[in-house]
């Protein structure tokens, strides 16, 4: 595990077993042709065809018993609500980041990110319970468009992912929840279709694991920081 693999999540993850991750934590495109300022633009983010296929394979890979939490575009909620249901997940919960500024502007100032807990058969509640307020923290968007801060993602895998377990990001981007799943102590898998994005996420999940590893002493040495965690 720990690895972004190229290519559209739904064939990519063939070759990976059923049942053999703990939790999912992904931001797909909303279905909203976004272009932020500079002209960056999204794949999948016109049409959704792609999503019931791809929470499928979400549902397949996650153990029996688990959580999945999606970003989704309020615009197109009925097309992700019907997709995850498709898929074979129950909605157990929903939740709101407020933001202190203003993403963008139509009839009201948009301030605020949403998520859905999905449900895959029925998940015990996890022994840190957090509430589904979450206040957010702009990302800058370094690495990507439409990149998810660290800060909000952590308390998201600290609370539904067991310490070591395995954490699922089928829509990776720059690969924010595998940092942030590096950071918290859970290994991590995702994908990305864009071979320039798959780049920049596998470029950072290298600095980060590299500066984890020398920031505990071990310069580099990946062999002795795992014989320790052994
Ligand atoms: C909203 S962005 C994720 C951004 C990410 N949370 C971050 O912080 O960098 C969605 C990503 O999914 C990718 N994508 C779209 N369709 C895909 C597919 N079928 N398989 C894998 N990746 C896909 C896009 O290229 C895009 O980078």
């Amino acid at each position: 595990m720990d690895s972004v693999l190229l290519g559209d999540c739904r064939a990519v993850f063939a070759g990976v077993p059923a049942e053999s991750v703990d939790f999912c934590l992904t931001d797909p495109p909303y279905l909203v042709n976004y272009r932020d300022r500079s002209g960056r633009t999204l794949a999948g983010d016109r049409v959704g065809h792609w999503l019931t296929p791809a929470f499928a394979e979400v549902h397949r890979l996650l153990k029996r018993d688990t959580l999945c939490v999606s970003f989704y575009g309020w615009t197109k909620v009925d097309e992700f609500v019907s997709a995850w249901r498709s898929a074979g997940f129950r909605l157990v919960g929903h939740l709101t980041f407020p933001k202190r500024y203003t993403s963008s502007s139509g009839l009201v100032r948009y301030q605020h990110e949403n998520a859905y807990v999905l449900a895959k058969g029925s998940p015990r509640p996890p022994e840190h319970l957090i509430g589904d307020v979450i206040d957010w923290a702009y990302s800058h968007n370094e690495f990507h468009p439409t990149q998810k801060p660290l800060a909000v993602l952590t308390p998201l895998i600290e609370s539904f992912c067991p310490f070591g377990g395995v954490v699922l990001d089928p829509f990776a981007g720059s690969a924010s929840t595998l940092v942030a799943a590096c950071l918290c102590g859970r290994h991590g898998i995702g994908c990305e279709l864009e071979e320039h994005m798959h780049a920049t996420a596998v470029a950072r999940l290298a600095r980060v694991r590299r500066l984890l590893l020398c920031s505990l002493g071990f310069e580099g040495d990946v062999a002795a920081a795992l014989r320790l965690a052994a």
